[in-house]
């Protein structure tokens, strides 16, 4: 038997979202790395329809460009100045052919947890049982707020009532519509040119498609599901916040059972669009989101936010935040790395404790162990970057590169003043400000000999602890050397 295709899936995201309180449109906002709306496509897809409409209104443009971004395909369906549900599927059905026969099924766009599996078992329940409508129910302990499934003496769904609309004993009813629905679209179309906005709320409801169909003696059927979670809409950012959590939770739960161990599932978030491989190890507080994607075998965090990074396998990377960067198989990254757009470590690379790091190529084997900034760089394989360096990109109105080779060793407290180039093999000493290219095999140098003046601390500061302890180290305070009054003051300064 083949898996059947809806003809299409309707997401209703029209609505104002007020309770959010927010300049971004609700659908907009985002959980587990992507946002409502995505979640509602996303989960639309998965059924594999041959028409995906996105009905919007409020934040139309703002809307109407996301799903540009996540789903080019879908068809964006404007809903004009009727208001509710009915209304917005009718705009949908408008902007889809007129032709179209089939199944359609309708979701909303603020219902993030929602499966695609538990929409292909709508769909397969609403075929085996030939029914014109079907609705996704469940049984809420407080149903307050929701449409309520009325149901006739002989159990058959006889219509949907809006809470609004409830006398006393139909709030008494625990079933709730969910909002998602299948239907036969010749009869929603029809059903819903009778429907009207002659209601507490003076909306056109989709709800009342379910009962002109069952007056029309056409069947009518509920499907009752138990996770109740994937029926939740988010309506505040209370909501938002509960909804994101067990998104997470079901996330970390499903890579642990792929493999993954999890030290502490509660502090460890993992977006939606990640994948881990098998053997992965993530320490606690680790946040890993965007489009990472992380090897076999690789150890994470504790402490550690990641989004847009790829990480090869059997590398270790602790305390570090990054984003849009390569880190190489074997390589180890952290404590206190900052790896920005652009880093890419190569493979048993290293980069170290309080290091900074922006579109850099930093190639096998090469090692930025300590307290140094490589910004618009290129460092070969084998290299190593003595600590406490800086690689000067900037000269105040533009960003310039610095190359530096395989098999160097540049010693610590360097200035990389860009545009600059260091050699294959080269050295540079401690302290040296590289202003000219450093050719292949070369040590570069550039401080002043060194002078000694003795006495100095016993003459200009005498009666401290240093002369104390210089006094006691033996010094021999009568030496005075034959410049020092040539030397300036503030150079002794600390
Ligand atoms: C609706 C149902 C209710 C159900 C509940 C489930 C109707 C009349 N009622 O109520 O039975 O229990 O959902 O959450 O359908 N939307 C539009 N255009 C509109 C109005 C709404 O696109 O004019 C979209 C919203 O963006 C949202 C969805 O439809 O995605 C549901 O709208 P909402 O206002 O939340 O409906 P409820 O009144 O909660
Ligand atoms: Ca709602």
């Amino acid at each position: 038997m083949t898996t059947p295709r809806p003809a299409a899936v309707i997401v209703l995201a029209a609505g104002e979202g007020t309770r959010m309180k927010s300049a971004t449109p609700k659908v907009l906002h985002s959980i587990g790395g992507r946002t409502l709306l995505g979640h509602a496509i996303a989960a639309a897809r998965g059924v594999d329809p041959h028409y995906l409409a996105v009905v919007v209104r409020h934040g139309r443009d703002l809307v109407a460009a996301h799903v540009a971004v996540v789903d080019p395909a879908a068809v964006v369906a404007d809903q004009d100045e009727v208001k509710g549900t009915g209304r917005a599927t009718e705009c949908a059905l408008d902007a889809l052919p007129a032709d179209l026969t089939g199944t359609v099924l309708v979701t909303c766009g603020d219902v993030p947890l929602l499966a695609a599996e538990t929409l292909r078992g709508l769909l397969e329940a609403h075929l085996a049982s030939g029914s014109a409508a079907t609705v996704i129910t469940a049984t809420l302990p407080d149903p307050s707020g929701y449409g309520r499934i009325v149901r006739a003496a002989d159990g058959s769904v006889s219509g949907i009532v809006e809470q609004k609309d409830a006398t006393e004993s139909q709030r008494e009813i625990t079933e709730i519509n969910s909002g998602l629905y299948a239907f036969d679209l010749a009869v929603l179309r029809a059903a819903l040119a009778k429907v009207g906005t002659d209601n507490a709320q003076g909306e056109k409801y989709l709800t009342d498609v379910l009962g002109i169909a069952v007056g029309e003696g056409l069947r009518v059927s509920a499907h009752l599901i138990q996770d109740l979670w994937q029926t939740e809409g988010v309506n505040d950012r209370v909501q938002l916040s509960r909804l994101g959590a067990e998104l997470n939770r079901r996330i970390v739960e499903g890579w642990m059972r792929a493999g993954v161990s999890v030290i502490d599932p509660s502090t460890t978030w993992i977006g939606v669009d990640v994948t881990l491989g098998r053997d992965v190890m993530i320490h606690p507080q680790t946040q890993i989101y965007g489009a990472s994607t992380i090897g076999d075998n690789v150890v994470i965090g504790p402490d550690t936010t990641l989004t847009d990074v790829e990480i090869g396998d059997g590398a270790a990377v602790i305390r570090t935040h990054g984003s849009l960067a390569v880190i190489g198989a074997g390589a180890t990254v952290g404590p206190f790395s900052y790896l920005r757009p652009g880093t890419e470590l190569g493979v048993k690379g290293k980069i170290g404790t309080f290091v900074e790091t922006k579109n850099a190529q930093i190639g096998a084997g090469s090692k930025v162990p300590h307290l140094t900034y490589v910004g618009d760089a290129t460092i070969g394989e084998h290299s190593n970057i003595g600590a406490s360096s800086v690689f000067v990109n900037y000269d105040g109105v533009k960003k310039m590169h610095t190359s530096i080779g395989s098999h160097c060793r540049t010693g610590s407290d360097n200035m990389f003043v860009a545009p600059v180039t260091v050699g294959d093999g080269a050295y540079t000493g401690a302290g040296t400000v590289v202003r000219k290219d450093v050719p292949p095999g070369a040590l570069a140098i550039n401080v002043s000999p060194q002078r000694n003046l003795l006495g100095w601390v016993q003459r200009k500061r005498a009666g401290t602890a240093s002369a104390q302890a210089a006094a006691a180290a033996g010094e021999d305070s009568l030496i005075v050397p034959e410049d020092s009054a040539t030397v300036p003051e503030g150079n002794a300064s600390a």
